[in-house]
């Protein structure tokens, strides 16, 4: 089997990120993961992508003077790789039309609410703030307009009586560490080769 050579970017603690790398050590996993970048020097996931044999850049955006030239060194990273699909794993900048255009169909995000939902961030402050009964977090397409692209896929948690924003989280992203792998899988058997 062909795997979907795949690169994460993130600017945190990878939690994600290790799932997606998790995952992808089985070898009838359709993704593989390739490299691993950060625009955080400091960014734990780096250690962790490091621990677990994958390649890792950091790319400040801080040395670049605008964003168009941070991700054109990004792009290039990528391609250098030979990256297919770009996976987006708690990365904390948001993209420009224009490389997001490179990368139509091939660039997925996580998202920690039930999108339409509390878009932006301190989704889970928001969603306590709003009195949600339920929450979750989306698998979705980037596209220009921020958390607003196609979703791939969702799971849902309850809203519990007493629930702090870092109780909501933690819920939360048990099962993003389980969407998102599937939801990548997905994604990778139906992409054509670059
Ligand atoms: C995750 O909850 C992810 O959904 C969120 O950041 C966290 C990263 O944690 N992403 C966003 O808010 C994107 N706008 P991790 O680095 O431990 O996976």
């Amino acid at each position: 089997m062909k795997r979907v050579r795949t690169g994460i970017l993130i600017s945190g603690r990878g939690t994600n990120m290790s799932a997606l790398i998790d995952a992808a050590k089985r070898s009838d996993f359709p993704a593989e993961i390739v490299v691993v970048i950060s625009n955080i020097a400091e960014a734990g996931g780096l250690a962790r992508a490091a621990e677990a044999g994958i390649p890792t850049l950091t790319l400040s955006h801080r040395d670049f003077s605008t964003r168009e030239a941070f991700e054109a060194a990004m792009d290039r990273a990528l391609r250098a790789a030979r990256v297919e699909l770009v996976c987006l794993a708690g990365f904390m900048r948001v993209l420009t039309p224009g490389f997001i255009a490179q990368w139509k169909g091939r660039l997925l995000n996580i998202h920690p609410s039930l999108l339409p939902a509390f878009r932006g961030l301190h989704t889970h402050e928001q969603a306590l703030a709003a009195g949600a009964k339920h929450h979750g977090c989306t698998v979705h397409h980037v596209v220009p307009e921020l958390d607003a692209g196609p979703v791939i896929a969702q799971a849902s948690v309850p809203v519990l009586a007493g629930d702090t924003p870092d109780s909501l989280a933690a819920r939360v992203l048990a099962e993003e560490v389980k969407l998102y792998p599937v939801a990548l899988a997905n994604i990778a058997k139906s992409l054509r080769p670059l």
